[in-house]
Order: structure tokens, then sequence, then C-alpha cells
């Protein structure tokens, strides 16, 4: 099985209308053309789908934060950017896609990119529990998280709460131990980020995975930078941040094979286009 781990897009439309900027998204505007107008750009996007083809992905996860504040727009060109996507491929939102208070009240994300596969067990679904568990070959399940919330106007923080702690702690029981279970959420579990934009009760989060085993595999993005950490040993998954595939300066996303016995991960950088960096191998304990 190969696929691909692919976050962080920032589809972008800057709007000036002051009845849309009549929330959090005015500040996400200025910090867009502040502090990332430059650093994030869609060609790297927009060259993925093609090779992913090329690449014979059997699956892509999207890790989130397809929008920069949640708007309409943005949403739309995510749209269009999944379309191209050949194969099958499975989403969560990130924290800029429940921008605005109303944006996450009313859930906008969902009317644009609800998984088309209806989820394989439970009665779990991403919009209306957080999570859901798609079985995605023989032996291996995706475990979907939704953690983001809309906070203040300088926080993105999200939020592992204890009604999910529970239904994950059902849909992992529920998952045979001699099956393994990839992990995907917006935020990473582990707290190396600065406060205001780490995941609220993340050490529950770790707990759970380190109660339930066969969960071999934590898939993040939002921090923007690449992560592989090997956290078997701490009787934890292995963790693979995929960084941002649109921040041009240090884009990254990774493409995975899976085997009985571990997994080999080939780091995708951009450099005028998408470049093969490095492969790693990692061996499961079982
Ligand atoms: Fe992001
Ligand atoms: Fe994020």
């Amino acid at each position: 099985m190969r696929f691909a781990h692919v976050s962080d897009f920032h589809f972008t439309h800057l709007t000036w209308n002051p009845l849309r900027l009549l929330s959090k998204r005015l500040l996400g505007n200025l910090n867009w053309l502040l502090m990332r107008s430059g650093s994030l750009a869609e060609e790297p996007v927009l060259a993925l789908p093609q090779l992913f083809k090329e690449l014979g992905v059997d699956l892509v996860l999207l890790g989130g934060d397809f929008t920069t504040t949640s708007l309409k727009e943005e949403f739309l060109k995510a749209v269009a950017f999944v379309q191209k996507i050949e194969s099958p491929w499975l989403a969560i939102p990130g924290n800029h896609d429940h921008y605005t208070g109303k944006s996450f009240r009313e859930k906008h994300y969902y009317r644009y990119l609800t998984n088309v596969q209806k989820p394989s067990l439970g009665p779990f679904t991403l919009k209306e529990d957080g999570l859901e568990a798609h079985r995605i070959a023989d032996g291996w399940w995706v475990v979907a998280l939704d953690t983001s919330v809309a906070r203040g106007l300088t926080s993105s923080r999200g939020l592992f709460s204890e009604v999910l702690e529970g239904n994950l702690d059902k849909v992992l029981q529920l998952i045979p131990r001699t099956e393994s279970v990839i992990v995907l959420n917006h935020y990473p579990f582990f707290q190396h980020d600065h406060h205001s934009r780490t995941l609220e009760r993340s050490e529950a989060l770790e707990q759970l995975l380190k109660k339930h085993s066969h969960a071999r595999m934590y898939l993040h993005g939002h921090t923007h930078s690449h992560i592989l950490a090997d956290l078997q040993k701490n009787q934890l998954p292995l963790v693979l941040d995929s960084g941002s595939c649109a921040q041009v300066s240090k884009a990254s996303w990774n493409l995975i094979d899976l085997d009985e016995t571990g997994c080999t991960v080939h780091v995708y950088g951009w450099k005028e286009g998408w470049k093969k960096q490095r492969t790693e191998k990692v061996t499961w304990n079982l």
C-alpha cells in the first residue's frame, strides 16, 4: 500500500468587504499580507495531483489548513484541487478551516470537503463526532480526527475534548489489536510549540495512544516543519509531520509505503519542482 500524507495548503483569497472582515478574518488577512504572502505559494500544491498519479499513490491523506480564513472562495480552490486527485483521498480540517466563530459553528468546512467514503466502523463521523474510522487495506485503518476549534484573535489552539477522548477510545477498542491504525490529526500531540498554537488536552491523547499500541503511526501537520520521530521505544507511534506543501522555502510532504514489517518514508521537498530528498525505513516493534 502506497499513500501520500500532505498538509497545510493555505489557499488564500483576500477580501476587503467590510461585512466579511468583522471577525478574526481581518487579522488573518493582515497576517497573510505581512508575514505569509511571500512564503506561501499555490504552485507546489497544484503540482501534486499529477505527481501522485506518476508515483502510483493508492490513497492521499490531506491534513487540513486548506484555507487561510475559511472563506468560500478559498474552500472552492481547495475543492478544485482535490477534484484533480485521481486516487481516493481522506481529509480533515485544520484550525484555518474553522477560522471564524461563524464558520466553526456552522461547520462551513463540511459543505465543501466531507469525505466521499462512508466510515467503515461505528456511527461516528468527523462532522458530528470529530472522528471517523476507515479501513484502507487488509489489516490497516485510518482514524481521522477533527480537533480544530475557532479561538480568539491570537490563538490557534486545538482541543482534544473529553467526548472525543471517549469516542476515540471506543473506536480503537473496536479495531482488532492484530490490525494497525494510522491516526490522522491536524495537531501534534507533543508540545514543542508556543502555547497558543498547541493542542489542549494533548496529554489525554498521548495516554490513549500509549494504551492502544496498535496505533502505529500518528500523522499531523500544523507546524509547517517536517518531523519524523520514531517513538515506539516509549510505547508511542511513529510520528510524522508532513510539513506544509505550500511553504515554498521548506515545502514538504511524505510518500509512505506500508508493509507487514514496517514502512518506508520518502520525504519530498520543493526546489523549482518536487524532488525526493531522502528515504527512511522504520521497522515495527511487534
Ligand atoms: Fe497551517
Ligand atoms: Fe494549523
